[in-house]
This record gives structure tokens, sequence and C-alpha cells, in this order.
């Protein structure tokens, strides 16, 4: 691992003595680019975004927040401050005119996007998570991440049913069959928690293949989920739980969903049979009713829609953990069975596709988080990995769930190289490119936890490269 250097110059806390005045950011393309623009992006051909966004811009109010000075000089009469507003001289909408609350129209752009090109059939596909435009570590259920390998349901809650058996009769004593109304009636817990799917930054293994964070570690949410711990289901059921080694979950979707989890995190009470996300019933499109929430572990195994716990001894080498899910090592064999997702971080602000308008103040900020515990630690590079300076972890800083840091940064104008590197509470050290690149060489798919390099322009772009 490189070792911190101490603080670079360009990197430290701004001095309040100093003439700094604060930067302004262009957020990232998602914000208001077409598929196509997006596409030209990832090309690198960016010219036009600069010039197309503040004239475009200039009719909304985002553009316009951008295009105009952050604050009027004195003496200048800002109308909005000098003449009375619509919303403040006029009687506003009734409550209840949105019975389920909606954002502001102003912030519709900020959505679940499908990367262009990816997959054929949309029904088997992902949309991921604007982690641009999020502050804090919750997800709203809303732009939650999706990943389905066959569609989704809206499943009628008073027909879904969730069955335990055993792989012999003697591991279960009585096999059951729950409805909703059944579980909801025992004792729950809330927890928040992070699920990254495996594949999240997959694309970017060999090499830069996508231009945002929303694509390169938009497979990534956060909630807060309420159910009951799978151990209390089972010892309901009278599951032999010294014998048990494994349970295969089984989701009730067309794509024959099944994964292999072993005993100990059903054990330790933290594998939940969820029906609850940010305080309100789980999102159809992350399983409603019921799924199965294993903290810490790749998404796949976080089965939706869940029917089915079976109790067993050894692993089940299901279609999706035998031939998909599998990393594929330098020596050409496949690893199966890797499935905690290791310690990782990304800056979110700035990050690919934005834009520095001005020298001056900037705060850095980004998610970590680790599938083996809490995050201890994150430094964060201005010069690629030369110079480290410890970032503030904001707290709530919780087990498996994720963890927002910031440090202050000003930019000077001159080229720089933004890079976060986390470590956990087992010691464990996220790798550069270069070191994970070592192990497991450029060809796999599944758990890229590698340093992400954002590099900023003179003209103050930025965008995704990589340091090895
Ligand atoms: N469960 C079922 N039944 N069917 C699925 O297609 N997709 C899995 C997992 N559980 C899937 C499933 C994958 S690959 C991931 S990454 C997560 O769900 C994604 O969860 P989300 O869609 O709620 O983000």
């Amino acid at each position: 691992m490189r070792t911190a250097k101490g603080d670079s110059p360009r990197a430290g806390p701004p001095d309040p003595a100093a003439d700094v005045t604060s930067g302004r950011l262009r957020r990232a393309p998602e914000n208001f680019l077409t598929g196509e623009q997006i596409h030209l992006v990832s090309k690198g051909r960016r010219e036009f975004l600069r010039a197309g966004f503040l004239a475009a811009g200039a009719a909304t109010v985002a553009a316009a927040a951008v295009a105009a000075p952050s604050a009027v000089a004195a003496g200048a009469g800002d109308p909005d401050i000098l003449q009375t507003t619509p919303w403040g001289g006029s009687l506003g909408r009734p409550v209840a005119a949105n019975p389920y609350g909606l954002p502001s129209r102003h912030e519709r752009a900020l959505a679940r996007r499908q990367s262009p090109g990816l997959t054929q059939v949309a029904a088997a596909s992902v949309s991921f998570t604007p982690l641009q435009g999020l502050f804090g570590i919750i997800t709203p259920s809303g732009l939650h991440f999706e990943r389905h390998h066959q569609g989704w349901h809206d499943i009628d809650p008073a027909r879904h049913r969730f069955m335990i058996n055993g792989a012999r009769p003697e591991l279960v004593r009585t096999p059951k069959v729950y409805t909703l109304d059944d579980l909801m009636r025992l004792p729950s817990v809330s927890r928040m928690h992070f699920i990254e799917c495996g594949a999240n930054t997959g694309m970017e293994w060999g090499n830069v293949a996508v231009p945002t964070v929303q694509y390169s570690h938009g497979m990534l949410s956060c909630s807060e989920f309420t159910g009951v711990p799978l151990r209390t289901l089972l010892e309901d059921c009278g599951a032999d739980l010294r014998a048990a080694r494994f349970v295969l979950a089984e989701g009730g979707d067309g794509s024959s969903m099944t994964r292999t989890i072993p005993i100990e995190p059903v054990l330790s009470g933290e594998v939940l049979v969820a029906y609850g996300q940010n305080g309100e019933m789980l999102r159809p499109e992350n399983g409603y009713p019921l799924r199965l929430v294993v903290p810490g572990v790749q998404g796949v195994s976080w089965v939706k829609w869940l029917r089915r716990i079976e109790v067993g001894e050894r692993p089940y080498a299901a279609k999706d953990e035998a031939i998909h899910y599998v990393d594929l090592m330098p020596d050409g064999q496949h690893r199966q069975y890797t499935s905690i997702q290791e310690c990782k971080s990304v800056i979110t602000t700035p990050s690919g596709g934005q834009a520095l308008l001005d020298r001056g103040f900037f705060s850095v900020s980004g998610l970590a988080w680790s599938g083996r515990g809490r995050i201890t630690r994150v430094d964060v590079s201005f010069d690629g990995g030369i110079n480290w300076t410890e970032a503030t972890l904001q707290t709530p800083v919780l087990s498996k769930c994720l963890t927002r840091f910031s440090v202050p940064w000003v930019w000077d104008g001159r080229p720089a190289l933004l890079q976060s590197r986390a470590v956990d509470e087992t010691g464990y050290v996220q790798p550069s490119y270069g070191q994970l690149r070592q192990v497991r060489g450029t060809r796999s798919i599944y758990h890229n936890n590698a340093i992400q390099t954002w590099q900023v322009a003179e003209n103050g772009d930025v965008s995704n490269v990589q340091i090895l």
C-alpha cells in the first residue's frame, strides 16, 4: 500500500484569512443531457458541454443558478429580493394535493438511468442511482438502483407466500408457509445497510469505460430496512441450527433466482426477511412485498420477491453462483462464491462529467463502505495518490452501511487528480488499480473495488481516468 506522505499544499483546509471565494460546480451531464450527448461525453467529446449548458440552460432554474453570479453585487438590486415573489404574494396549493408527495419539478432530472447500450433487453437490465446528486447516506427509495434478471412485478401482498423447509426432513421439524400478515405480526428490527451489485464498477476492469459516477458506481444504494431476522423464523419452524450449514434463498419471479447463503450471518441475526424500506413498504422494483437482506454481501444474494428458504448442509451451486457471479482470475480459472463486498469508496462531488466553473473553495465529498464492518478512515488525494489528507467522516458511521466523508479543498486552477482511499475496521485498505489487477487481472466483471480517479483539467472539466 502507498503510505500517507502528509498534506498536499493544495489539499489542505482553506486559510480563513485568505481571500478565498467559493467555487461553483456545473452538475453532472445526467442532469440535463440526452442519451446521445452522454455517449459523446463518454467518447471524450465534451467541448460542446460548457457552451451548450450555458445557452440551453438559461431557461432552467438549475442553469440560471450557474449562469448568474452566486452573489449579487451590493447595490445592483436583485429583483428576487426587492420585488414580491409569486410565492410570497399568493395562496399556495392545498394540503394533500399530492396524496403521496413528489420531489420538486425543478429536481426531475435527478433520476435513475440505464447505461446506453449496456443491455439489449430492458427487463434484464440495470438502472443506476444518481450518486452525484445525493446528500448524506440514505438513497431515496425512488432512486434506488434496480437490477432485474427477468423484469419486476407489483405482487399482490395478499397472494404472496413465504415457505421454510429443510433439504432433509430432520433439518426443519415443522416446515411452514407464512403470509405477509403472519410475518408482520412478529417482532421486527430496522437497520441501515448498503446494497451493492457485485458487478458495480465492472465495466472499468480493463480501462475507463463510462463518464460519470452514476454509471461507474451507481449500482449502489443504502436504505433503512425493516423485517424479521431469518433466525427467528428458522427457530419458529424448529430448524436444527447446529446441523444447518447453508440456506438456499429463492425468488418468486421468473428468473429462478436462487442463492446459497452461509449459516453464520443467519445465526448472528444479521440476515433479515424484510418488508420495509425507508419507513414504508419495499418498492415493487426492490422486491415488494418481501426481500432478503444480507448485509455486506453482493446484491444478487438479496433475493427479491422472496418465496422460499431451504435449510441445507452444502452449497447449492445454483446457476447464479456456479456460472454467473464468478470471478475470472488471471490464470483463466473462475473463483466461485465470492460474496463479501470489500472496502471501497468514491468521490461523488466533484465527479466525472461535472465542471469546476471557478477557482476557490470546494467541499469535496463522497461515500465509503465495507462489507466487513465499519469504515474507520478515508484519505483523499488531489495529486493522484502522492499526498493524502484525512477526510472527516460524517456521523452516523454504521457497520455495512454507507459512510459520507468530506474534505475542504481550494482549487487553484491547475490540473488535479482526485482520489479517495477507504480503510475498514479490519484494517483492510482499498487497493489501487495496479494492486487489484496484480491479483485479479483485467478480464473480470465482479468485485472491482479499486481506487477511483477523477481528473480535473485546467478548464475545470472533470473526467474519469485510471491511475495504477
Ligand atoms: N432477486 C430476484 N428474485 N430476481 C432478480 O433478478 N436481482 C439480484 C438481486 N435479487 C434479482 C434478485 C441482483 S443481481 C441484485 S444486484 C439485486 O437484487 C438488486 O436489487 P435492487 O433491484 O433492489 O437494487
